[in-house]
């Protein structure tokens, strides 16, 4: 990425994870100072391509502190989370804990610490079904799993701490569905349990999995299946750097949809994934999966505007041939 920017300091909780290590990515490229913070349980240590990494939990705040305290960051940006909708069903505790709680002990810590910029990673699951497509940010809230509750309510917390502190500002970004991978295929996602569409379509193509289920057919779209707007790794990475820049020079606390403002369909994304790997996978139909909303996809005027956000990959078989290329790598990793 090109870069007019001055180095700053970074601390980047859950860095080495898939979205956090390619924001890592491109602010190495643009020579910042980072520094990782990730306990490595989804994250992996070769994913780290720019800057040092500290393996040690958000939940160890005597750790936390200091590493901040002798790291002095300029800013924090906060990826480290759990991320899985239906586990988020299933485990809620987890996510609050997890999620919510540690967004809060990060926040006491950096107030302890006297740093004052965060850029926060949230998500289009906080609007649940409220909002009617293209989601604007002022959509009211209305979660439908607990995953999308915990984000919501690290979203209060961060709302209510900038306006009782004057010297704490931040940047909500919330994200939509992202996919694809680094294009030298270095980094990508890596879970050991993919739960992703894209990523199960491509496992399944490499024939990991014997077939693909649809969950549910029977959603008020087109062809009945959900649709959500799918966002290339990289050009969300690219949002990361300006958030930054404009907490730099001053910005107010502000929230963003992250999405390209368009949607696919399961089955559309089954037919590109067989288009691009030219693998007729096994697909079946399946009953609906609990917590998913019919269809999330983004307003993104306002992120265009206020930080100059430009979607360069929007493009479903270059997000797709991305990760397909990253996906047969992995086997290596
Ligand atoms: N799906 C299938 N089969 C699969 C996997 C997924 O049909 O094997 C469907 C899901 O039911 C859903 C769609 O594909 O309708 C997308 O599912 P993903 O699991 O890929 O993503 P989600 O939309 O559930 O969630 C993702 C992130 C969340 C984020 C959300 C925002 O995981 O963190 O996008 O849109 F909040």
């Amino acid at each position: 990425m090109e870069g007019g920017y001055s180095q700053v300091k970074i601390f980047v909780t859950g860095g080495a994870g898939y979205i956090g290590s390619h924001v890592v990515k491109a602010l190495g490229e643009q020579g910042h100072d980072v520094l990782v913070y990730d306990n490595l349980v989804t994250g992996n240590r070769w994913a780290v391509l720019y800057g040092s990494l500290v393996e040690a939990d958000l939940a160890d705040r005597k750790t936390l502190v200091e590493i901040l305290r002798q790291f002095k960051p300029d800013a924090v940006m906060h990826f480290a989370a759990s991320i899985v909708v239906p586990e988020s069903v299933a485990h809620p505790v987890k996510y609050y804990f997890n999620n919510t709680a540690c967004t809060a002990g990060l926040i006491k810590a950096m107030l302890e610490c006297g740093v004052g910029k965060l850029i926060f990673s949230s998500t289009a699951a906080v609007y649940g079904t409220s909002g009617v497509p293209p989601i604007k940010e002022t959509a009211p809230l209305a979660p439908i799993n607990p995953y999308g509750t915990s984000k919501m309510m690290s979203e209060v917390i961060l709302k209510d701490t900038a306006l009782a502190h004057d010297d704490f500002r931040y940047v909500s970004l919330r994200y939509f569905n992202v996919a694809g991978a680094d294009g030298q295929a270095r980094i990508g996602q890596a879970y050991k349990e993919a739960t992703h569409l894209i990523t199960r379509a491509l496992k399944t193509a490499k024939g990991e999995m014997e077939r693909l289920d649809i969950y549910g057919t029977d959603y008020p779209t087109p062809d009945g299946t959900c649709i959500r707007d799918y966002i290339h790794v990289e050009d969300l990475a690219g949002a990361h750097a300006l958030a930054l820049d404009y907490l730099a020079s001053g910005g107010a606390s502000e929230v963003f949809n992250l999405g390209y403002g368009h949607g696919f369909s399961v089955r559309e994304v089954v037919s590109a994934v067989r288009k691009i790997t030219g693998i007729g996978f096994s697909v079946a139909e399946a009953g609906r999966r609990e917590g998913d909303p019919p269809e999330l996809v983004a307003a993104n005027e306002k992120i265009k505007a206020v930080l100059g956000w430009k979607p360069l990959r929007d493009d479903l078989d270059h997000i797709i041939r991305t990760a397909w290329r990253w996906e047969m790598k992995l086997g290596g990793k």
